[in-house]
Formats: C-alpha cells, sequence, structure tokens
C-alpha cells in the first residue's frame, strides 16, 4: 500500500467519523445486502461490497447510459480493490435494467437506455476472436440482447479495418431499426445496382420517435468527434460541417418535446457546444439531453438552465443515470413554465450486484431474471470458446500503471521493462548474452496486472499491441547510456512545442489517455488536499472540495460542475486512487559500464523506432549515424507475448 493511501485510510477513520451521512431524499437506509460466502458464477461479488445509501432520484423522463465498455461485459473479475466494484456483467446488467423497466412502468414514467459506443478493444471477449472472425462481432451479439433505445458509433468501431466498419454495417446498424446513429460517420461500399462506390451513413443520420410511456416526441442525434484515425473507405465529416448539412437543419426544424443526443465525444472540452448551439438557434428553451463518451472520464455539465450533458466513464465501471422532470414545462397556467430552468438529477453507479440490487430493491435471490442469467452464461461459453482462461502464472501482486510510481516494485511498467521484457526477450534469442538496453514507450502498456491468476484475458488487457522489437546492434555505450533521457528530456520548450502538437493530432487520431490520466491526478491531488484542509480545520467540509464523509474504499471521486445544480453524482462515496506521473518513455537500467566505447545492444518496441532514431543521431553528433535500414529483427515474440511468456516462468513456481 502507498503512504499516500495509507495516510488517506488513517486519515479517513479519525476524521469521517464526525460528519453527517449524505442526506437521503426519502429516508431509505439501511438496505444492506450482506454478499459473502463461496460462489460459483464468476460475477457475483467474492467480498463484501458497500450499498449505496441514495436511491436514485427518478422523475418523469429517465436514462441510463452505458458508454466505452470496450468489450468488459463480463465485468471485472479481480479481487484488489476497487475491481470488485465494477464486478458486474452484462447479464446482471441485463437484470437491473429489466427491474428498472418494470419500476419504470410501475410509476408511469420513461426510462430509456442509451450507448455512446466505443464496444471493442480492450478485452479478449471482444478481441480474442479465432483467425477469421471479426473484432466484437461475437461480444457485439450480446449487445443486441439488451432494450437499448438508442446507440451510436465510437472511433474504435472506425479504427480496426474496413471489414469492421463494414460489419457494423451489415450486422449492429440493421438490427436496431434506425436507431443506432451516425450523424457524421458514412462508409463507402460498391452498390451493384449502380455498379458503382456509393457513400452512405453506417446508421441513420437522426431519429424521431415516441417515448414508451408518456409519448414524448424525442428527436436524436448520433455525434462522433472529429477523428482522423478512421479506416479507409470510412468518412468522418467534422462536427461544424455536419450542423450546415440541409439533412440537419430538417430534422431539428420541427420542434420535439426534447432533444436527446448520443455522441461519442466527451462532453467537456470537445464539440457538443456547435451541436448545442445549432439546435438552440431554432429552439431557444427546448430540452436538450445529451449522452457523450470517449474520454472514459466520469463528467457532467450543463450548458443551460435546460439541458443537461453526461459521460459515464469506460469499462463497464460506470453506468449512467440522468432524470429531468419535464412536466413541469407543461404547466398551462405558469407563463415561466416553459422557459424555467429544469430540475435535472444524474448519477454514477458502480457497476456490481449490490448497486444493482439496491436500485431495484431486490435481493440475490430476486434478483436475476431469465434473461440476464441466459447472457452471462452466454459470454461465459464465449469466453470460454476463445479460451481466455488459458494460464500462464499467478501474478504474486498488483502492478499498477498510474497507481505506484515509475520506477518501483509496483509500477507496471518496472515490471516490463526490468523484468518480464529480459527475460521474455532472453528465450531463443542468439543475442540474448550480449549487454543490452531495451526502451518502450508507457502507452504501450493499457492497464494494470493484478494479483491472482494472470489469464490469456487479462494479457489483452493489459498489453494488447502486437509490435515488434527491434535492435540497433552494438551501439557505443556512450550514446545508449543517453538515450531515456533524450526520448524524456526535450528541453521544456521543445518539449511543450512537440507535446501540444503532438497530443492535438494524437487527440484526433483517438488518444484519450492523457485525459484520463488529467483527471485521477486532479482527482487525487484535490483529495489529497482536502485531506490537509480536514487535519488543520477539521469539518464540517464535503463536495466538491473535501473528501465524501463515508468513503471507505478506493474509487473514483468525480468533482463535475453539476454539483451546484445536482448534488453529488458518485452513488458511493470514495476515496481517491493515487495517481503517479509516469514518463512517456521507460527503459531498463543501464548496464554498469566504464568503457564509453563498448558496444551494447539498444533495443525497442517498433512503435517507437523515429524517436529512438531521432535521439541517437542527437547523441551521436555525427560520429555515427542511424536510419531505419540498420535495425535489425531482435526476436520473434510480439509485445502482447510479453507478460504471458513472462508469467510462465516467473510466476508457476
Ligand atoms: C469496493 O470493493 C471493496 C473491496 O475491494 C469493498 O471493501 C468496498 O466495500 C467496495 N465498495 C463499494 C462502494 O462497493
Ligand atoms: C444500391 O442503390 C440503389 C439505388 O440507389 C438502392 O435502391 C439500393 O438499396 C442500393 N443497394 C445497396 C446494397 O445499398
Ligand atoms: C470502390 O472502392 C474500392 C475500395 O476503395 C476500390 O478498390 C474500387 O476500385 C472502387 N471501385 C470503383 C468502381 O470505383
Ligand atoms: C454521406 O452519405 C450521404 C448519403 O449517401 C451523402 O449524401 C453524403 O454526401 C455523405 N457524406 C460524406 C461526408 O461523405
Ligand atoms: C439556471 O441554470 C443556469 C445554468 O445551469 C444557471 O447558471 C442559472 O443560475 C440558473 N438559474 C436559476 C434561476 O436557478
Ligand atoms: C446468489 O444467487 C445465486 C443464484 O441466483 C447463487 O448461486 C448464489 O449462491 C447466491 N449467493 C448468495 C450469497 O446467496
Ligand atoms: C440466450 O443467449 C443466446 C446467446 O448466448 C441467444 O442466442 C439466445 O437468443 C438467448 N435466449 C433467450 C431466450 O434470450
Ligand atoms: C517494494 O519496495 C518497497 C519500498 O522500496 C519495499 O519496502 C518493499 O519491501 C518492496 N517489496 C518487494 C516485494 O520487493
Ligand atoms: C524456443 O524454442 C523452442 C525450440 O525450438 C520452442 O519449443 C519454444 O517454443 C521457443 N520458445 C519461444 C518463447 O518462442
Ligand atoms: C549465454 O551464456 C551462457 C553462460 O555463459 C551460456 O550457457 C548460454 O548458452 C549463452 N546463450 C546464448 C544464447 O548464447
Ligand atoms: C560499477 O563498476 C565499477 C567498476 O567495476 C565499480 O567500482 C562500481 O562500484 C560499480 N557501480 C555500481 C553502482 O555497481
Ligand atoms: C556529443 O557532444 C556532447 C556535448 O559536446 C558530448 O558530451 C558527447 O560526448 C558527444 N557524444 C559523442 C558520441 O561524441
Ligand atoms: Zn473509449
Ligand atoms: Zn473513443
Amino acid at each position: 500500500m502507498s503512504k499516500m493511501l495509507k495516510l488517506a485510510l488513517a486519515l479517513s477513520s479519525i476524521f469521517f467519523l464526525a460528519d453527517t451521512a449524505y442526506t437521503c431524499p426519502d429516508g431509505e437506509h439501511g438496505h444492506s445486502h450482506a454478499h459473502t460466502g463461496t460462489r460459483t458464477k464468476r460475477a457475483f461479488p467474492q467480498v463484501p461490497l458497500q450499498t449505496p445509501t441514495r436511491p436514485l432520484v427518478w422523475q418523469d423522463f429517465n436514462v441510463i447510459h452505458t458508454t466505452d465498455t470496450h468489450g468488459w461485459l463480463l465485468g471485472h473479475q479481480h479481487l484488489s480493490e476497487p475491481e470488485p466494484n465494477y464486478s458486474g456483467d452484462f447479464g446482471d446488467f441485463a437484470s437491473f435494467v429489466s427491474h428498472m423497466k418494470n419500476i419504470a412502468e410501475e410509476k408511469g414514467v420513461d426510462l430509456l437506455l442509451v450507448d455512446s459506443g466505443d464496444v471493442h478493444d480492450g478485452t479478449g471477449l471482444s478481441d480474442g476472436f479465432p483467425p477469421g472472425q471479426l473484432d466484437a462481432h461475437a461480444s457485439n451479439q450480446f449487445i443486441k440482447l439488451l432494450p437499448y433505445d438508442l446507440l451510436t458509433i465510437g472511433n474504435h468501431e472506425l479504427s480496426d479495418g474496413f471489414p469492421v466498419a463494414q460489419d457494423m454495417l451489415n450486422d449492429f446498424a440493421p438490427f436496431w431499426n434506425g436507431r443506432y446513429l451516425t450523424s457524421n460517420v458514412n462508409i463507402t461500399i460498391f452498390n451493384q445496382t449502380l455498379g458503382k462506390n456509393v457513400s452512405k451513413p453506417i446508421g441513420n443520420r437522426f431519429v424521431k420517435f415516441l417515448s414508451p410511456i408518456k409519448k414524448r416526441r424525442i428527436t436524436s442525434l448520433g455525434v462522433l468527434f472529429d477523428f482522423t484515425g478512421n479506416a479507409a473507405g470510412t468518412t468522418v465529416q467534422t462536427v461544424e460541417d455536419m450542423v450546415q448539412e440541409q439533412w440537419f437543419a430538417e430534422a431539428i426544424a420541427e420542434e420535439p418535446d426534447l432533444f436527446l443526443l448520443v455522441g461519442h465525444m466527451p462532453v467537456s472540452r470537445d464539440k457538443w457546444p456547435v451541436v448545442f448551439d445549432a439546435i438552440r438557434a431554432v429552439h431557444k428553451t427546448t430540452p436538450i439531453l445529451i449522452f457523450g463518451g470517449h474520454s472514459h472520464i466520469r463528467d457532467c455539465l450543463q450548458m443551460d438552465g435546460r439541458s443537461m450533458s453526461l459521460e459515464s466513464g469506460r469499462y463497464m465501471e460506470t453506468i449512467g443515470w440522468m432524470s429531468v422532470n419535464l412536466d413541469e414545462g407543461l404547466n398551462i397556467f405558469d407563463p415561466f413554465a416553459r422557459t424555467r430552468n429544469l430540475t435535472f438529477s444524474r448519477r454514477y453507479l458502480d457497476q456490481n450486484r449490490v448497486t444493482y440490487q439496491f436500485h431495484t430493491q431486490t435481493n440475490n435471490f430476486s434478483f436475476d431474471t431469465r434473461d440476464g442469467e441466459n447472457i452471462t452464461k452466454g459470454l461465459n461459453k464465449l469466453a470460454a470458446s476463445f479460451d481466455l482462461s488459458e494460464f500462464f502464472g499467478t501474478a504474486p501482486q498488483d502492478f499498477f500503471l498510474s497507481r505506484a510510481p515509475f520506477p518501483s516494485n509496483q509500477s507496471i511498467l518496472s515490471l516490463f521493462v526490468d523484468e518480464a521484457a529480459p527475460v521474455a526477450l532472453a528465450i531463443n534469442n542468439t543475442r540474448a548474452n550480449f549487454s543490452k538496453v531495451i526502451f518502450t514507450n508507457s502507452g504501450e502498456m493499457r492497464y494494470d496486472i493484478l494479483a491472482g491468476a494472470f489469464t490469456k484475458n487479462d494479457q489483452f488487457v493489459a498489453l494488447p499491441f502486437a509490435d515488434a522489437f527491434l535492435v540497433f546492434p552494438n551501439v557505443s555505450f556512450g550514446i545508449a547510456k543517453g538515450v531515456l533521457d533524450g526520448l524524456n528530456g526535450q528541453s521544456e520548450d521543445v518539449k511543450r512545442a512537440l507535446f501540444e502538437d503532438r497530443e492535438s493530432k494524437l487527440y484526433a487520431k483517438g488518444s484519450v489517455d492523457h485525459i484520463y490520466n488529467a483527471w485521477l491526478r486532479e482527482m487525487s491531488m484535490q483529495y489529497n488536499a482536502a485531506l490537509k484542509r480536514r487535519a488543520l480545520f477539521g469539518p464540517p467540509f464535503g463536495p466538491p472540495f473535501g473528501p465524501p464523509p463515508v468513503a471507505k474504499s478506493l474509487g473514483y471521486v468525480t468533482n463535475d460542475s453539476c454539483i451546484a445544480s445536482a448534488g453529488v453524482g458518485d452513488d458511493i462515496p470514495h476515496v481517491a486512487i493515487p495517481f503517479f506521473d509516469t514518463p512517456d518513455f521507460v527503459g531498463t537500467t543501464v548496464p554498469n559500464i566504464t568503457d564509453e566505447s563498448a558496444p551494447i545492444d539498444v533495443v525497442f518496441i517498433n512503435f517507437i523506432e523515429d524517436s529512438i532514431i531521432k535521439v541517437m543521431n542527437q547523441l551521436a553528433n555525427g560520429t555515427e549515424s542511424f536510419t531505419a535500414n540498420d535495425s535489425l529483427p531482435y526476436t520473434s515474440l510480439l509485445a502482447n507475448q510479453i507478460f504471458g511468456i513472462f508469467a510462465q516462468v516467473a510466476w508457476n513456481s
């Protein structure tokens, strides 16, 4: 456990007792569902989980939101904190939705289910398919078993090659009868009848429909951010151009009861205002509900008092909830009813069965629906057919991307460069006995490796990229020893220029880690500052600055801008996860060699070859020169095999 975490926990147990618990709108305390004992079903929480304490705020229009599920349909199955908090699976989610729909019907209110895209690239369930199949084709069949009212396309559906996008066109989109929206995303396919290539939207550009219970007239769009990393044969129109289209003007011309917009676009610092303003130019006061995604954070903001925008995290960690009282606007005796701020509510639910049961007032025995159980069964069968439980070894502890500093013995980056890569790369390698340094970009790793069984699925999760290793053989030690600092350490000005340029380019190509990390960093900083203030000045104090009063377990501590109008968003108060910045590039410890001219192998992931060459040529001052022609393949192993091979060697004693 890190020092910071220890401090946080120690302080929390001292100071949190003095605080009052969250206010509970209708006094429904005390639902406690004990969850202990042995279970066979993988998705049941294996540790007791804390229950939420506040019921959801139901109003006459309610929405459940998923986004960026990235193949995590079996949820998070490791026991390290906070994974059990996200241990529900898509079958559990289906049961939840089904109970919630029943509750909505009993209350006579609307409940819609929407998704904001990115359905694969995250786990073996979507990406571990055998040759001949397509990414997410199999896992998408389970998404079809949920009663989604609206869905939209994510950038990942467009970046894994044309056939995957075509599968969305031919298999996924048609299933939803016009409710799979791709307002600014086209695909070009050959039309036999016309004898030529034709560009057309993958799904529908917009849809108008009536809500199930109260028959509200809804107009919906599905917008993707300005993505440029899309496969050849697909087209992403910029958001600015989209709102200039004739079809757009026609789609929004008639005033509905509300606009319900889904999009794979972050609700902050992206182009939702462009869409919002285009609608507001025509309809000054019509309610607008926006469900965004892509940056993997929990976020909420209001562009005016009659709209709300929600983003619901990632990886089946978070289920989003938004509700609004639309009847307020219908009071014909109130002249201001159509202009006054609407009453919105939003919540970020931790994705597990305890959460689900609390909010549906079911218990472990009444919760599962037959469809839900069927989905869980089907997902487990799919996992088995992809052999995702293939066992490589037992990880002795957790290894973190950003919860531990680099270098450290809890850092997955340290594990990779100091242990896993040297061990795996030495196998069957004729150059194994030569001195070497190994470099990778930190972004090569995607997720923590957690204590316990390390399986084929965990390998997909932690490091999915099929990158090769290259070597510049026999480089002078004097050059090799400076490479890592060279990679990470341009002068601040150069770095900033490079970085800003690179970041905006990377963003257009779909990279969001820097946003997610900035969110974690801010969360951790605010939390620690709050602990200090509390230690100095004592209570009272709470959100948005303070740790929530009854926080017990690690998780997200969301400080979004809807707190002022709608209160705290997290369904359960958490202790913020510690965050440590990591360098962009990491490398093995430089061997202790005194002879500057001694030959040494410079080994690296092919993805960073350009940077390596640039830095080595700088360091060489013209005494040597390096080009892509001089590098050689180092091994037949690919990056995404390294941890598995290492685990077989080192984690099987
Ligand atoms: C989250 O999981 C931890 C165990 O890892 C548990 O102690 C805690 O109660 C859980 N918290 C919630 C909010 O479910
Ligand atoms: C080909 O184009 C014709 C005429 O526009 C259209 O009716 C038909 O649906 C198209 N076929 C496909 C497969 O898109
Ligand atoms: C249609 O597009 C495909 C893929 O871009 C291309 O290979 C083919 O030549 C095009 N066919 C025609 C008739 O333009
Ligand atoms: C998308 O397809 C529609 C329908 O074929 C076409 O009118 C439009 O020009 C296309 N948009 C783009 C940006 O390619
Ligand atoms: C209405 O909502 C807006 C945006 O959230 C806020 O700035 C404004 O203060 C609110 N007005 C009232 C009267 O509450
Ligand atoms: C929860 O329910 C499932 C089946 O519905 C059962 O297998 C499991 O043992 C139950 N667990 C507890 C703690 O009751
Ligand atoms: C059960 O799940 C399978 C997929 O695993 C699906 O094909 C089938 O339709 C489901 N059956 C029911 C009754 O929902
Ligand atoms: C990890 O490092 C910490 C601090 O450097 C040390 O106290 C601890 O013993 C180390 N653990 C292992 C397993 O090496
Ligand atoms: C190393 O070579 C042996 C013999 O050719 C082979 O059985 C083994 O799978 C190889 N190991 C790796 C990691 O490639
Ligand atoms: C590396 O050196 C060790 C000990 O000197 C030797 O046993 C081994 O065969 C060498 N391996 C290779 C690949 O040269
Ligand atoms: C490096 O090697 C030199 C000479 O072999 C030795 O004196 C020195 O202690 C070594 N330094 C480290 C940090 O191991
Ligand atoms: C390159 O120049 C720097 C600064 O003048 C010097 O410290 C370094 O040793 C030189 N490197 C080589 C390989 O000549
Ligand atoms: Zn995503
Ligand atoms: Zn995305």
